[in-house]
């Protein structure tokens, strides 16, 4: 099967639904969403909007192939061709994770022992960038993100929320990628690494990124945001 994008679009998820049976709860269904059409262009970045169990992270999760959902798809432009998530195989994903698609959960999942320099540079080396100029950039961005030199040897593991945070960031936006998932990527900085997060999102979409994110953070919101798309006219009743 061959599916096409229009010119411009990165990713579009066409009568997407999602929905979660809790087999713990005497098989209660939740409906998170139906019929969910979006898509997003080289250069937007979109915010998704609606209260809090709106399913806005279930929708993220969704376009990066981490839930499944029941039915519809999510086609993503890789390379030059176009791949269903919802069909693909998983190395398919994998391929499509490496190279097109970053994602940014709220938080770090850690990963044990690995320094915290090696995980910002590991993703630019296993693409073929010369070691020494991906230390370079690794170092680079950390340092923008006011990551103070005596941990980069660390593993982040015992970071506070907000170093982890950082780092989480750091290891998505040190590649280029064509498009990114946002989950509330601000959520535990202050300020200036707020306003430093704005800005590498800001930078990403003018680069021409495709951006779909969540912004608790009005400001962020206002700042990084070209369209928006409320989740709210989604809710099924259960
Ligand atoms: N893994 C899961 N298993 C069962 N239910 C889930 C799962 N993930 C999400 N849900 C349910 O789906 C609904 C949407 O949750 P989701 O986390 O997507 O909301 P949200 O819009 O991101 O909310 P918030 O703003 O609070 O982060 C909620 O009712 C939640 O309980
Ligand atoms: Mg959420």
């Amino acid at each position: 099967m061959t599916s096409t994008l229009e010119a411009d679009v990165m990713l579009r998820a066409e009568r997407l639904a999602k929905s979660f049976v809790l087999h713990n709860q005497g098989g209660v269904t939740i409906n998170v969403f139906d019929g969910l059409d979006l898509e997003v262009r080289r250069g937007e970045c979109l915010i998704l909007a609606g209260p809090s169990g709106a399913g806005k992270s279930s929708l993220l999760r969704s376009l990066y192939a981490n839930y499944k959902p029941q039915s519809g798809s999510v086609l993503v432009r890789h390379e030059d061709r176009v791949v269903d998530l919802c069909a693909a195989e998983p190395y398919e994903v994998l391929e499509v994770r490496r190279r097109t698609l970053g994602y940014v959960s709220q938080f770090l999942r850690v990963i044990p022992r690995v320094p915290t320099i090696d995980l910002v540079t590991e993703p630019l080396t296993t693409r073929g960038v010369d070691p020494a100029e991906a230390r370079e950039r690794a170092g680079t961005l950390l340092t923008r993100l006011r990551i103070p030199e005596a941990l980069w040897r660390l593993p982040p593991a015992t970071f506070s929320g907000g170093e982890q945070q950082r780092v989480n960031i750091a290891m998505t936006f040190v590649q280029d990628y064509p498009i990114l998932l946002l989950d509330e990527p601000t959520a535990s900085l202050d300020v200036d690494n707020r306003r430093t997060v704005t800005d590498l999102i800001t930078e990403a979409h003018e680069a021409g990124a495709a951006i779909v994110g969540i912004f608790h953070d009005a400001e962020v919101r206002a700042a990084v945001g070209t369209r928006s798309y409320d989740l709210s006219a989604n809710r099924q009743a259960a």
